[in-house]
């Protein structure tokens, strides 16, 4: 008898083996090219000046029923996090690679659209037929226009829109791995809500789903069969429901560290609803992804208050003001350690008051350090 061989082949990469599938059984958007080469020209342009560039993901990400979409899930996102969280980076000093749900809020247009008045609220019929802001909101238009024009002007801002799932990841893939020539300077800020489950290719109805069955003669007569998306004997008949058997979309975020930009400072998001989990969930990703940081908040005070969860230290609460007294406070201190920022170096009570205001400066306090350490390390080798 032989004695058997060590094989010398790795074993597979499980992430590797689903990336691939994933990649080929979803098709990618029409425009990915297009977006390619935008994104890589805007890319290339910031790692030749040396500076700090971000990719902000950003609204939700569509499930498509059927191949010709006329319905489709939907996650929640309105596009704020994003769309100020880009306006506070821009600040900042970085180039804004803004990825973004189509028809989602977008950087400085957001003071405006979606919003309860309709932009034309804002205007007035100035001399000579002209048309002005009224005089309530020039100045805080001429600030919003201003910061616009020097963002596109100084080519700082590059805009790109997603719809699907599928869309998403391929556009997130292919700009985190042109993103290599930033090194340590490129940050990946995950503010996009990204669905958890799809309808895989192969099981998706090409056209719209019936809901009665009237054409059904016509498709046994042409041997067309009839789409059916479950496998159960359904007590109601077929005609009246729609059973939607949904996958799980593979999880990417550790392929985004470990291959496409293993260089590069990651930030996700971790958006639950109930309290009692919104830290462990945000430190279990933190263990399973060995990433950077994970800001989790929840859909109730978003708005007010988020907590930064990174390796090795303590959970960090940022807070408005504003949030300082009442319930939701209460319950959180009670339950987690909280180290909310000190209310005095805040102004007070100042209506306009974003949390991406604080947000943002307490990412790129972390994301500097992070270039100095990576750099001392190259240093040493
Ligand atoms: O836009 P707003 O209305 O202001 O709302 C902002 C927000 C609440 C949507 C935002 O702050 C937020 O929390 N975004 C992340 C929501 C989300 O998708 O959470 P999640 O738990 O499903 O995913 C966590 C992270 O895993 C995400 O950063 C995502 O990039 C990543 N992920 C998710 C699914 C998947 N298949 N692969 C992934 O890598």
């Amino acid at each position: 008898m032989m004695d058997s061989i060590p094989s010398e082949t790795p074993p597979p990469n499980l992430d590797e083996l689903a990336e691939d599938h994933y990649f080929k059984a979803n098709p990618p958007p029409k425009d990915l090219a297009k977006h390619t080469k935008l994104a890589r020209e805007f890319i290339d342009f910031h790692a030749a000046a040396g500076r700090p560039l971000v990719l902000v993901t950003s609204g939700g990400t569509t499930v498509p029923l059927e191949k010709q979409t006329v319905r489709f899930i939907d996650n929640f996102s309105a596009g704020t996090r994003g769309a100020t969280s880009a306006e506070y980076f821009l600040e900042a000093g970085y180039a804004v690679l803004f990825l973004h749900r189509q028809f989602s809020l977008l950087p400085f247009s957001r003071h405006y659209s979606h919003s309860t008045d309709c932009f034309l609220d804002f205007l007035k019929e100035g001399p000579n037929g002209s048309v002005v802001a009224r005089d309530d909101d020039a100045a805080k238009m001429l600030d919003v226009l201003r910061k616009y024009r020097h963002a596109r002007e100084s080519n700082r801002l590059l805009v790109l829109p997603f719809v699907s799932i599928s869309d998403y990841l391929h556009e997130l893939r292919s700009i985190a791995q042109l993103m290599t020539p930033l090194g340590p300077r490129g940050l990946l800020y995950l503010a996009a809500a990204v669905s958890d489950f799809f309808v895989p290719p192969d099981r998706m109805s090409e056209h719209k789903i019936q809901s009665t069955n009237a054409v059904d003669p016509i498709k046994a007569a042409t041997t067309e069969e009839v789409f059916d998306n479950f496998d159960s004997s359904p007590a109601v008949p077929r005609s009246k429901r729609l059973v939607v058997d949904l996958d799980p979309v593979p999880k990417f975020l550790k392929n985004l560290v470990e291959g496409w930009s293993p260089e590069g400072m990651i930030v996700s998001f971790k958006l639950e609803t109930d309290p009692s989990i919104l830290v462990h969930k945000a430190r279990y990703s933190l263990d399973r992804y060995q990433h950077h940081l994970v800001i989790g908040n929840l859909l109730s005070t978003r708005k007010w208050e988020v907590v930064f969860v990174s390796p090795g230290v303590a959970d960090r609460w940022i807070r408005l003001p504003a949030a300082g007294k009442g319930e939701a406070d209460e319950r959180i201190d009670g339950v987690i350690k909280d180290e909310p920022l000190d209310p005095r170096t805040l102004p007070e009570g100042d209506p306009e008051m974003e949390i991406e205001g604080l947000i943002i400066p307490a990412v790129k306090e972390m994301h500097d350090k992070y270039i100095e350490k990576f750099v001392r390390r190259q240093k040493k080798e």
